[in-house]
């Protein structure tokens, strides 16, 4: 139970904390925008890990949700949340047979797919147990991780197009490797060249099968840019509803020097718990609380002109003064913008739910550890 008169800055930390009016302020912007568009959300839950969000996203406008494994996939089912699409391509036969098993409770489950093999392994099951399910082809766009080359893609759909077992509905293409372009200008060129290749293998689909309607594509670093595309129908955005400082740092349309059309919606607090030395003080939140290959996490607002977060070990950090900013006294609470949302979320059990600085509510992060 949340005491109604509790501030933020009471709460026991290392936490997490979801600003509720920027977050609801980030849906609706990235709603807008692609309805705008013409454009479907199909948001990514792999960042937020958390089915209360996903089904607020849904509440928002969005037509499905995205996970990037089965394991997740079933977690939101058990919750209740329909028209899922699993991003990756699902390999192993136990997977497959664990994702086939889903589908009796997920009749719109939707999977990428990217070898042969795994058509013909899907296919068969599916045939042993008179299912039918959809599928996206999984169109590699040159991040390389995985994915059918647009050279082979026709190939591999006709493939899936000789098996009743398999709906062909599209194509998924997330360009990965041009999200966090710095420049704006050269991100739009990289991702228009990726999406443009990928509208023209959706096209050549549509000319052989009536089923293609899907081309779903984009992250959060090229949101507004790939809107150009017509032929795409889907955004697979992720980061945008809790953004982190990864993002806030690379250039956007209206800035060359930061992207500023998303606000962090997640803030970490940590508590200074010791200053006996001199020129720094030491913080709870160390490598356990804070996913640390994306950079170092950033002082939010006022505190970020003054103080710098540096890694201190596993469960601590340090916190230097700099351009004069006065160090912290013991037990008071920071707030930090993490620099990749997603594998720090994963860190943790639960969101407090802040509005005005005081805690309304927790959402369980439910999907944590979901990574089968
Ligand atoms: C396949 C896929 N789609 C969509 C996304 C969402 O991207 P972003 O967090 O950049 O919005 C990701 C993120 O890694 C992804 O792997």
């Amino acid at each position: 139970m949340i005491n109604s008169l509790l501030n933020k800055f009471e709460l026991d930390t290392p936490c997490l904390v979801l600003d509720l009016d920027i977050l609801e302020s980030n849906l609706h912007k990235m709603q807008v925008a692609a309805t705008r568009a013409g454009k479907q959300l199909r948001p990514h839950a792999k960042t937020h890990k958390c089915s209360i969000l996903a089904k607020t996203q849904m509440a928002a406008g969005a037509v499905g949700i995205c996970v990037a494994k089965v394991s997740e996939a079933e977690a939101l089912v058990n919750r209740d949340l329909q028209n899922i699409l699993i991003t990756g391509p699902v390999a192993t036969e136990r997977k497959i047979a664990r994702m086939v098993d889903l589908l009796s409770r997920a009749p719109n489950l939707m999977v990428a797919i990217d070898r042969p093999e795994s058509v013909t392994t899907l296919a068969d099951l599916l045939h042993a147990r008179w299912m039918s399910m959809d599928v996206l082809l999984d169109l590699d766009v040159g991040l390389h991780r995985t994915g059918v080359t647009p050279s082979a893609a026709m190939d591999l759909a006709r493939l899936i197009l000789t098996r009743p077992e398999l709906r062909l509905k599209g194509i998924q293409a997330y360009a990965g490797q041009v999200q966090h372009i710095p420049s704006y200008e050269e991100r739009k060129k990289a991702s228009l060249a990726c999406l443009q290749e990928a509208a023209g293998v959706f096209r050549q689909l549509q000319a052989i099968t009536d089923t293609c309607s899907i081309f779903s594509a984009s992250g959060t670093g090229t949101f507004d840019i790939d809107l150009e595309i017509p032929e795409l129908t889907d955004m697979q955005v992720g980061s945008y509803v809790c953004m982190d400082t990864e993002y806030l740092s690379i250039g956007s349309a209206a800035d060359p020097k930061q992207f500023s059309a998303f606000t962090p919606a997640l803030r970490l607090l940590t508590s200074v718990i010791s200053c006996n030395q001199p020129g720094f003080v030491t913080v709870d939140a160390g490598l356990k609380s804070l996913y640390r290959d994306g950079g170092l996490p950033r002082l939010f607002g006022e505190q970020a002109a003054g103080l710098a977060y540096s890694w201190f070990g596993d469960e601590y950090g340090r916190i230097t003064s700099i351009n004069g900013g006065e160090l912290p006294a013991l037990g008071s609470v920071l707030e930090l913008v993490t620099s990749h949302c997603d594998p720090t979320i994963n860190l943790f059990d639960r969101f407090y739910l802040v509005r005005d600085d005081q805690v309304v509510g927790i959402w369980p992060i439910d999907l944590r550890g979901c990574s089968q």
